[in-house]
């Protein structure tokens, strides 16, 4: 194969040049829990948010990731773990595009978020524990997804029949049946707003 395809990164801009167009700083906001923790529902509450402040967001979650990219894969180890990889390697793209990029998946091994931390980078990688009781998913049961693997059909459903390992260290812990949804969109954005903004633009520079 030809291998003349690195120098091409000498001439593209780079992060910072995107950081500083944008005015914010890329970062993975891993949101990891059980099936209808609430994981999507507070990554869309903070994209709008982040958005209504001026900051552009990309969320990434099983609808546009298991139906696109990762259509194929299923729920085996195996298959879990290349679907984190790829949402990891895709989350990449747009963290070094300067773009806050929310990952929704519940990612249940603590394996599998060191994959996602290490493609990442630690720097730039936070983990949001959303802690919502099995109990509390199960009587949510958003897709009736717990009914047929409590009937067995559904196999490996994580929580009954595959493991969910918590977080050891979550950057935040966030449990939606005590917390009303304001509370938690605000936790995670106070998260992000803490990290500092690049620079401004030198005044009539690019
Ligand atoms: S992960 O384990 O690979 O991170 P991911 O977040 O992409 O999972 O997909 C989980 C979603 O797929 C669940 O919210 C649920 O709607 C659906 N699903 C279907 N089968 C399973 C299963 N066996 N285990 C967990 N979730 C499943």
């Amino acid at each position: 194969m030809d291998n003349n395809i690195y120098p091409i990164y000498d001439r593209m801009m780079t992060r910072e040049d995107k950081e500083q167009l944008l005015h914010q700083r890329g970062m993975m906001i891993w949101f990891t829990g059980l099936s209808g923790s609430g994981k999507s529902t507070v990554a869309i509450g903070v994209e709008r948010e982040l958005h209504r402040r001026g900051i552009l967001c990309r969320i990434l979650d099983g609808d546009n990731i298991r139906t696109g990219i990762n259509a194929g894969l299923g729920f085996s180890a195996e298959d879990r773990r290349e679907n984190i990889r790829r949402i990891a390697e895709v989350g990449k793209l747009f963290v070094d595009t300067g773009i806050v990029t929310l990952a929704a998946f519940v990612s249940p091994t603590n394996e599998y978020r060191q994959l996602a931390r290490d493609i990442i980078g630690a720097d730039d990688f936070f983990e949001i524990y959303i802690s919502t009781p099995l109990e509390e998913c199960e009587r949510r049961d958003v897709k009736g997804l717990y009914a047929r693997a409590r009937r067995g059909e559904v196999k490996d459903f994580t929580g009954i029949s595959a493991p969910f390992e918590a977080p050891k260290h979550p950057a935040l812990d966030i449990d939606t049946s005590q917390l009303p949804l304001e509370v938690s969109v605000g936790r995670v954005v106070e998260l992000i707003e803490r990290r500092p903004l690049p620079p401004a633009p030198p005044e009539g520079g690019e």
